[in-house]
């Protein structure tokens, strides 16, 4: 075959094929093992000297040619396909997203935290302790005689095997003490138990946080000034506190302690039932007892404790009148924190 018509066939195979598919094709057709094109080199060696050499020259040109037409057809097809591609998948980054309703931090989970801080703020670490507890630690080592009336059956939730759920944060104070020595400032957050009846301020489930300290020459003024600054921090300055004597087996003396009604500052309203104090927490410094039953001296470290509800202060918190409210899930209530 004539160089230039073969030259003319390749040119014009390239141009018509549609895709690379058939780009590939054409590239076999001539210049693969058997292609066209190859054979025709191939066959150089039969040829006499000279003319061997012209016609090399010009075979060599035509595939040349070749096949760069071939590489740039190729080029502009993967090209096209880029493009088609990115048309295809073209996003409008412009259109309104999907909203996502935000949750919230539930109003309990919110409150302890913002104790927590307080406290961490002076100087206490962060402690918690097992729901399901042991007598011992529930109530002997606490101090607390087996006629107490929380030891009743309808008072706590006995599981058997001298278990049973916890019924205050307090046992984790001789948990921690037991393993560690004085100085300590530790407060505990967590959940307790009673066998109470449901009502407007009463739930079987509930939330506590717990503080103590234990050093040489701890003494109830210290109790009051951590106290005192808890509640300005927590309700606002120049909050005025009061303490009341009290009962618990595990501190002796023990004491309410109230502050000023931060609603009315103390002229009497509903939140503080036209008495003109919120009582808070209870108090006091720790028994000997406690102390002992932790090997303690005594007549070496003093200690105070106290010990609040959750709920109770986030109810005066947020003027909430009833505890049930914070256990139903009503988005319609937890969505107002
Ligand atoms: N544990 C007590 C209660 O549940 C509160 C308290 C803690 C009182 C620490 C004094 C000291 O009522």
């Amino acid at each position: 075959m004539e160089n230039s018509s073969l030259e003319k066939m390749i040119e014009e195979a390239i141009s018509g094929a549609p895709d690379l598919k058939a780009l590939e094709e054409v590239r076999i057709r001539f210049l693969g093992k058997k292609g066209e094109l190859t054979q025709q080199l191939r066959n150089l060696g039969n040829l006499p000297p000279e003319a061997r050499r012209d016609e090399g020259q010009k075979l060599n040109l035509v595939k040349e040619r070749a096949e760069s037409l071939l590489a740039g057809r190729s080029e502009e097809f993967k090209k096209q396909e880029v493009e088609a591609r990115l048309e295809k998948e073209r996003l409008d980054v412009t259109l309104p997203g999907v909203r996502f309703a935000a949750g919230k931090i539930h109003p309990i989970t919110r409150i302890t935290r913002e104790i927590k801080n307080v406290f961490v703020g002076m100087g206490f670490e962060v402690a918690e302790g097992p729901e399901v507890e042991s007598e011992y630690y529930n109530f002997e080592a606490l101090n607390i005689p087996p006629d107490h009336p929380s030891r009743e059956m309808w008072d706590s939730f006995y599981l058997g095997d001298g278990l049973l759920l916890r019924s205050h944060t307090s046992p984790v104070q001789v948990r921690v003490m037991e393993k560690r020595r004085p100085p300590l400032r530790v407060i505990v957050p967590g959940r307790c138990y009673r066998r109470d009846a449901v009502d407007a301020s009463h739930s079987w489930m509930f939330h506590q946080i717990e503080g103590f300290m234990v050093d040489r020459k701890v003494t109830f003024s210290d109790l009051k000034g951590v106290l005192s600054a808890f509640a300005e921090r927590m309700f606002g300055d120049g909050r005025k506190t009061s303490f009341n004597p009290s009962y618990f087996p595990f501190t002796e003396p023990s004491a309410e302690m109230a502050i000023d009604c931060f609603v009315c500052s103390g002229k009497g309203c509903s939140v503080c039932k036209q008495s003109g104090w919120i009582e808070i927490l209870g108090a006091g410094m720790i028994h000997p007892a406690v102390l002992q039953a932790v090997g303690y001296d005594p007549e070496e470290f003093s200690g105070f404790a106290f010990g609040m509800g959750i709920e109770r202060i986030a109810m005066k918190k947020y003027g909430i009148n009833d505890i049930r409210l914070f256990f139903e899930n009503d988005v319609r209530f937890l969505k107002q924190f």
